[in-house]
């Protein structure tokens, strides 16, 4: 017997690669799911699709859709669009305590886009809102007049629980569908919608077809018309296309999705950021400049200095190009501005980053990689208990697919990642703790796929690692 046949050799071959296994187990930190899905190609739901009818009757509104109108949320933006004539800009409003109607009066824009010519788009917010409370209101005139409600947030507080939905990159395909209705369906019932980017896709369409705008607006309207979608923009609102003649970035976006950005100061409503009971809540754009001098750089410092955790104990940083994802698509794209600003996201303690953009699910642990200053060597991202958990959550069912190419071996820093269409629920229950849960399409309503109790940052600094 030669030695490769010894029983000694053998024994220690097996333990070698036992060990070696291990190792290779445990320089993986997350999970990759095993989840096993049906394929099936994402197709947008056809024009005439019951999800996108049009409301009865003469210029009646459609694509109603509500979000926060200033700071605080005492105000809510009401936007909708009048097709034949620009009609009323009223909206006519009452609490459910008050039988009294009261009245607010808005304005309204029209855009072209190549062939296309837009309805009339109005906007009008309602201001001097009682906290907490359920309001009805109307738009429309006569025999096509439509109600709709919304119940105002909690008075901005350090203790104020409070449930904020999460989808990203939704489009408008049977996925797109599933997910919204994932969400309604929820019984962690959503409050508010942080919506991270990439809304209707009209973009893939021939000469970026708007119709497609108004389709997506009417689809969504069953969710938003009730309950304020917090406004992202994502590199398909960018909309650029000078073959066209359509030079201007954002046009139909910013002429139908308005944000109340004044309201913190910006100068643009690409970033911005609002006071939701109590959370603080920043928005940042992936596609506006964001190096040293730009406006939304200076903007941003400010603002993190603005922060204070003794009013708003969590701080939520909502963009659409992830910084940490080991997917194979738009890899490293979140890295340029991950270099600006992941310091000072360190140091202002923030407790998590949404992003979409990236059509899957991953969940980080939370590191940093600041410490890296080009000569040290020290180029890998570190545990960093100041740091926010990444969330990449852009997996809400878009016309282009699901990525499902993943970086092996998963890194480190991934503490679990999925390609599966969904949405997430980030749940406030006071200033230390919030429970966050991740929720694929395929399951029940009430079944969460991924979730994580988020210890806050600044009120409860403890690890809340989820892997070892
Ligand atoms: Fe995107």
């Amino acid at each position: 017997m030669g030695i490769l046949g010894s029983p000694s050799f053998v024994t220690l071959a097996l333990a070698l690669c036992l060990l070696l296994n291990v190792a290779a187990l445990c320089s993986s930190g997350g999970v990759t799911s095993s989840y096993v899905r049906k394929v099936e190609k994402t197709l947008d739901m056809p024009l005439d699709s019951d999800v996108f009818a049009i409301p009865p009757g003469y210029n009646a509104p459609q694509q109603v859709h509500i979000t926060q109108g200033d700071l605080n949320g005492k105000a809510t933006l009401v936007s909708w669009v009048t097709m034949d004539e620009p009609g009323s800009n009223e909206v006519r409003y009452w609490s459910e305590n008050s039988k009294q109607k009261k009245l607010a009066k808005g304005k309204y824009v029209t855009y072209t886009f190549f062939n296309y010519t837009s309805g009339f788009i109005h906007q009008c917010t309602i201001t001097n809102l009682e906290y907490n409370t359920k309001y009805y209101y109307e738009v429309g005139l006569l025999n096509t007049t439509r109600q709709f409600w919304f119940v105002t947030p909690p008075q901005v507080g350090p203790d104020v629980p409070y449930t904020f939905g999460l989808i990203g990159d939704l489009g408008q395909t049977y996925d797109s569908n599933k997910t919204l209705t994932h969400y309604e369906m929820n019984p962690r019932k959503g409050q508010a919608l942080m919506f991270v980017g990439d809304l209707s896709y009209a973009d893939h369409y021939p000469y970026h077809d708007n119709v497609r705008w108004d389709t997506w607006g009417r689809f969504i309207e069953r969710s938003v018309a009730y309950q304020p979608w917090i406004w992202v923009a994502g590199n398909h609102e960018l909309d650029f296309a000078p073959e066209l003649g359509e030079s201007v970035p954002f046009k139909p976006y910013t002429h139908r999705y308005h944000v109340p950005y004044r309201a913190s100061q910006s100068t643009a409503p690409f970033w911005y950021s609002i006071k939701r009971a109590s959370a603080h809540i920043i928005v940042l754009a992936s596609y506006s400049a964001y190096g040293k001098y730009t406006p939304q750089y200076t903007w941003l410092e400010q603002e993190l200095s603005k922060v204070n955790r003794t009013e708003t104990p969590w701080l939520i940083v909502l963009l659409h190009s992830p910084w940490y994802n080991s997917y194979n698509y738009h890899y490293m794209e979140g890295e340029s501005m991950r270099v600006m600003f992941e310091p000072w996201f360190v140091q202002h303690k923030v407790d998590v980053v949404f992003a979409g953009h990236v059509h899957a699910y991953e969940r980080s642990e939370r590191v940093s990689s600041i410490a890296y200053n080009i000569t040290n060597r020290r180029c890998i991202p570190v545990k960093d208990n100041s740091a926010p958990v990444y969330i990449t959550i852009g997996d809400g069912g878009n016309i282009e697919g699901l990525a499902n190419k993943m970086i092996e071996p998963q890194p480190d820093y991934s503490a679990y990642r999925e390609a599966s269409f969904g949405h997430a629920m980030f749940d406030i229950k006071n200033r230390t703790h919030a429970y966050y849960s991740w929720h694929r399409n395929q399951d029940g309503y009430a079944v969460e796929a991924d979730s994580m109790w988020f210890f806050n940052r600044y009120w409860y600094p403890v690890d809340d690692s989820t892997t070892h």
